[in-house]
């Protein structure tokens, strides 16, 4: 009986040595088709909606949860918490929707008329890298130099 146990022992311990050597290879992310789009183009892949959202966050200098919930009731499972990207319950994310709708007018109605203009307005050309743009202020020539705002 003894030498079974201590036989178990020694697999087990020779089982998770191996995996600490070779962790499993990792799979490729993969990203659900997105189900409540309604100002992106229908069409996207999630992959494309996923790399979207990225510029986003560095745009807004913010996270995902910024404009996604996550799921509730993780407490109990003690599983990490999944963001529910589809739900619709942060008001940012209806904010963002109404400010991709603004951004994409912009460049079709006005930035597109410019004549030979190859630039479009992003998120970050008036956010760059703040959630709420910071104001915009002259410096008089040879003043002092621009106060530093530290990011939100
Ligand atoms: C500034 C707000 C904002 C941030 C930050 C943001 N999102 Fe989004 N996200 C949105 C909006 C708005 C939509 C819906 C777009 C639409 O209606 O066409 C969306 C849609 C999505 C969808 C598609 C959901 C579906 O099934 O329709 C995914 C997935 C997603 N976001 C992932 C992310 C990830 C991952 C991050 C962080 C890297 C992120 N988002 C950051 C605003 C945001
Ligand atoms: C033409 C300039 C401009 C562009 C382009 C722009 N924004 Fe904004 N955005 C603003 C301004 C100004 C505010 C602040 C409005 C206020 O708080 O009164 C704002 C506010 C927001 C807010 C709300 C912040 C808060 O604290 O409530 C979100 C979210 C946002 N923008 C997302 C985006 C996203 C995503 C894009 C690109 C798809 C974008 N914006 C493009 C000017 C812009």
């Amino acid at each position: 009986m003894a030498v079974v146990r201590i036989a178990i022992a020694a697999q087990g311990l020779q089982i998770s040595q191996s995996a600490a050597d070779n962790p499993p290879a990792r799979l490729p992310r993969t990203f659900p088709t997105p189900t409540n789009l309604n100002v992106l183009p229908k069409d996207l892949t999630g992959q494309q909606v996923h790399d979207i959202m990225e510029q986003w966050d560095a745009d807004l200098g913010v996270q995902c949860s910024a404009c996604h919930i996550e799921e509730p009731n993780n407490v109990i499972s003690g599983a990490p918490p999944r963001p529910l990207f589809a739900d619709d319950s942060k008001e940012m994310k209806e904010v963002a929707r109404h400010m991709y709708t603004m951004t994409k007018e912009i460049n079709s109605n006005y930035i597109a008329k410019v004549e030979g203009s190859g630039k479009r307005v992003t998120c970050g050309t008036c956010h760059r890298g703040h959630v709420g743009p910071k104001p915009f202020t002259v410096q008089p020539p040879g003043g002092p130099p621009p106060i530093q705002i530290p990011p939100n």
